[in-house]
This record gives C-alpha cells, sequence and structure tokens, in this order.
C-alpha cells in the first residue's frame, strides 16, 4: 500500500510557547503509525530545529518546511536554502502552496527549479496543484491540475518522481470551510494518478501519495481518506489544535 499521510501545515500561525504546548499535547496522544502510515508536520521556520529535536525519537512522525529558496545560496536576503533545511535534519518541504503562487507570485517554471533543487538534496517535495475557483465553475479544473503538473514535475526521472508527495488543494476550499466533496476529491485524486500514469507508466502511478488539502477537519477527514485515490491531508486550520489533529492521523487509512 502507499503511504498514507496526514501533513499538518501550520503557515503563520502559532506562537513559539503555543507550537510547544501543541508539540507536547500530540506527543501525549496514541497513534498507530504503521509502515504506510506517516505524519508531517509543516511548522515555520522558526521552529524547524526545535520541532525536530522534539520528534526525533518518534517513529513515523517528519518535520517540513512550508518553503525553500530556487537557489543554492548567496545573495537572497530572507530566503531559505535546501541545504540549510537538510543539515538541521528536515527533508521535507511544501512546494507551490497556492498561497505562495497567489500572494508572492511564485510560478510554474520557478516551482519547477525548487523540486529539482530539493530532490537534488535528498528532499520529500510536497508539491502543491489545484485550481481556483473560477476554473472550476468553468469545468477546466482537469486542464489546469494537468499543466500545473507537467510545468512543474514532468522534467524529473522517474526515479525523481517516485520521490514526490503531490497535495491536490482547490483554492475555493481552502481556509473556507467550503470542502470538496468526496466525491470531488476522488475524481480529481484519480485524474491526477491517470496523468502520472501516463507521463510515467502505472506502476510509478500507483506507489505516489496523493494528498488532499481545504477544510479538512476531523469531522470529514474519515470520508475524504477513504477515498481509493486519496492517500491523506495537507491541513492547515484544523492542524492548529493538537486534539483535532490527533483525530485526524487517525482518520488515515
Ligand atoms: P485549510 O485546512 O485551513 O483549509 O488549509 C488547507 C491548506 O492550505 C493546507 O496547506
Amino acid at each position: 500500500m502507499r503511504k498514507q499521510i496526514a501533513a499538518a501545515n501550520w503557515k503563520m500561525n502559532l506562537n513559539f510557547s503555543q507550537a510547544q504546548a501543541f508539540i507536547t499535547e500530540l506527543k501525549s496522544e496514541q497513534f498507530d503509525i504503521t509502515d504506510h502510515r506517516s505524519v508531517v508536520l509543516a511548522v515555520p521556520a522558526p521552529y524547524l530545529q526545535f520541532t525536530t529535536e522534539a520528534f526525533k525519537e518518534v517513529a513515523g512522525f517528519s518535520i517540513a518546511a512550508q518553503n525553500c529558496y530556487a537557489q543554492k545560496s548567496g545573495a537572497f536576503t530572507g530566503e531559505i536554502s535546501v541545504e540549510m533545511l537538510t543539515s538541521i535534519g528536515v527533508h521535507h518541504v511544501i512546494i507551490g502552496h497556492s498561497e505562495r503562487r497567489e500572494i508572492f507570485g511564485e510560478d510554474n517554471a520557478l516551482l519547477a527549479k525548487k523540486v529539482d533543487l530539493a530532490l537534488e538534496f535528498g528532499m520529500t517535495p510536497i508539491f502543491c496543484c489545484g485550481e481556483p475557483l473560477p476554473v472550476r465553475e468553468a469545468g477546466t479544473q482537469n486542464d489546469f491540475v494537468a499543466e500545473q503538473l507537467k510545468a512543474s514535475l514532468y522534467q524529473l526521472t522517474a526515479e525523481q518522481m517516485s520521490k514526490v508527495v503531490i497535495a491536490y488543494e482547490p483554492i475555493w476550499a481552502i481556509g473556507t470551510g467550503k470542502t470538496a466533496t468526496s466525491e470531488q476529491a476522488q475524481e480529481m485524486h484519480a485524474y491526477i494518478r491517470s496523468q502520472l500514469a501516463t507521463q510515467y507508466g502505472q506502476a510509478l502511478a500507483d506507489g505516489v501519495s496523493i494528498l488532499y488539502g481545504g477544510s479538512v477537519k476531523a469531522s470529514n477527514a474519515v470520508e475524504i481518506f477513504q477515498q481509493p485515490d486519496v492517500d491523506g491531508g495537507l491541513v492547515g486550520g484544523a492542524s492548529l489544535i493538537a486534539k483535532e489533529f490527533a483525530a485526524i492521523i487517525r482518520a488515515l487509512k
């Protein structure tokens, strides 16, 4: 079975003492983390090292950065390199979140470079894709997502692609309380997998974890995660409350 992943994306939330309290509480919860299940915590950059230390001995938990830069090093004030991340034991990174695309103007070509660099340094990119509302209303979401995949991922070799995690996050469902229905999620996830199969073969496509993101909470996680092509979730708001996120972890297949 491909990896089922519950990923928290805290975005720019929680101060350090709140983050510490969350970590203590989450570590006190009971989970059945087997070989095919894992948890990723994408915390704000200032807490990466602390969180990595806190979960060092906890099997199945990984820490992720929410972003990285597309250059190895140099005069890029305020940016974080993949080498900095791996040097403190962070081996996952979210790339192409819709907030990075929309607020910070990151385009498909820049994201392709970030994906390449992350893989070069042995990191696991969690590559986000997903359509805005007008695209969904026009019914052209498949073409929109297919283009995002093509433009930022299809330069990869099959071996590289097998290390990527994909997160489908329809923008109209992010932070809106308006979740895609489990049918809409399944439909898009199956489509993404079929695209990967066309590009890289069915066996590879069957091994790629595709997470759903957009208003996932404890009360809807089971239904969404039960869909055959949904391999867990990338969770924003509901990942800020330890008990709620713990329930989401327990909802993994
Ligand atoms: P919400 O769960 O708050 O809708 O955010 C989803 C998201 O953007 C996760 O990356």
